[in-house]
């Protein structure tokens, strides 16, 4: 096969995916986004690529692959009009707004000779990679309870600025919505799916900044996680996840800087072999492109993107797939009916194949 075709829609977060997907060496021949500005900002940055205003404009295109970066709230019928063209998709959070889009995604995908990739990149990034081998490795036993922040420490004034508006995206989604950034590492870390959702405001006199849900998990585990707005972000692309297993705690370190990016392991004496308690921090290795180390917070959509070329290219299994994304939307949208319902536990509906 030459070099994969990929087409975009949406052209801010994606002419960034636009630009590291060229890097990994798959080629972007069109483009879309119903902003003039977007377009004109792409046709600078895309050379050779047909950018245009409407995205069923693409499906006419000759697309091995599209990346769907539009509007958060609006991928699922995108998904599904490529999927039902053979063109393989990666699409940006949220995978679907309600169970019934969830359901015709799932069958969508499974109808379709192309395939379905969640361009989840908190799933490989690089504290989440590192969890997942102790995990591997059998260093925690069975996990019991595992928490993920996704969080910004932003002033009130950027925080009205990023999501007081109602028109956009950011402003009219429910604050559970965006909850796939602690989900997503959440189930492949525990290999489980999400069973029951209980949302919480966290501050009830501002009651859109912040939440944390308690999702219980198939393998018995409860999921705690916390997101939106709230002081004390994390350096590591605002992310920080726990897990506390039957043998051990393995939990991204909450420091500045590099150290944001470390896990620290801890083993108590009656746990080890030796009998002696450990207590270590571990940084990962550096991703390195074309022999240069990518910077930290670019690693996850540099794996993602490398992973969905694999898919494409040699029909490697996608590294977040059609399931486990709907799984993880889908704890978002019944959040927002446990909120509207005083908390209450709410059971997520049922999806062909969980
Ligand atoms: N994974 C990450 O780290 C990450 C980071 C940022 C954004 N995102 C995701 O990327 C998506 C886009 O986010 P954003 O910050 O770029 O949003 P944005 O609103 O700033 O930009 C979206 C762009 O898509 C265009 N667009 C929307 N619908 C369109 C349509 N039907 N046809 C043509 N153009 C259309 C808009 O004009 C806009 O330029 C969201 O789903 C968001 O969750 C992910």
């Amino acid at each position: 096969m030459t070099s994969v075709r990929v087409g975009v829609v949406g052209l801010r977060m994606g002419l960034h995916l636009a630009m590291w997907c060229r890097r990994v060496g798959m080629t972007v021949v069109a483009a879309c986004d119903r902003d003039p500005e977007r377009r004109t900002a792409a046709r600078a940055e895309l050379p050779g690529a047909a950018v245009v205003e409407t995205w069923a404009h693409l499906l006419d295109h000759d697309l091995d692959a599209v990346v769907l970066a539009n509007d958060f709230d609006e991928h699922a019928p995108l998904a599904i009009a490529f999927l039902e063209r053979g063109v393989h998709v990666l699409s940006e959070s949220a995978a679907c707004a309600s169970h019934e889009e969830g359901r015709e995604l799932i069958a969508a995908a499974d109808r379709s000779r192309a395939t379905y990739s969640f361009a989840e990149n908190y799933v490989a990034h690089p504290h989440v990679r590192l969890i997942r081998e102790a995990v591997d490795a059998g260093e925690l036993g069975r996990i019991s309870l595992i928490e993920a922040d996704y969080l910004h420490g932003m002033s009130p004034q950027d925080m009205n600025a990023l999501v007081g508006d109602p028109a956009h995206w950011r402003g009219r989604i429910p604050p559970t919505a965006y909850c796939t950034h602690t989900l997503s590492p959440v189930l492949a870390l525990t290999d489980a799916s999400p069973v029951e959702v209980t949302a919480f405001v966290v501050d009830e006199a501002d009651p859109r900044a912040a939440v944390v849900m308690a999702t219980r998990l198939s393998s018995g585990a409860l999921a705690l996680t916390r997101h939106g707005f709230l002081q004390g972000e994390p350096d590591s692309h605002w992310s920080w996840v726990s897990v506390r297993g039957t043998r051990a705690l393995a939990e991204s370190v909450r420091a500045p800087g590099e150290r944001a990016w470390a896990v620290r392991v801890r083993t108590e004496g009656w746990a080890a072999p030796d009998g002696r308690t450990r207590d270590e921090e571990r940084l990962p290795p550096r991703h390195l492109l074309d022999g240069e180390p990518v910077d930290r917070a670019s690693e996850g959509t540099v794996r993602l993107l490398q992973a969905f070329r694999a898919t494409v290219e040699e029909g490697k299994p996608p590294l977040v797939p059609v399931r486990s994304a709907v799984a993880a939307s889908l704890v978002g949208v019944i959040g927002a009916r446990s909120l509207a319902n005083g908390s209450r536990p709410i059971p997520m509906p049922a999806l062909p194949g969980l």
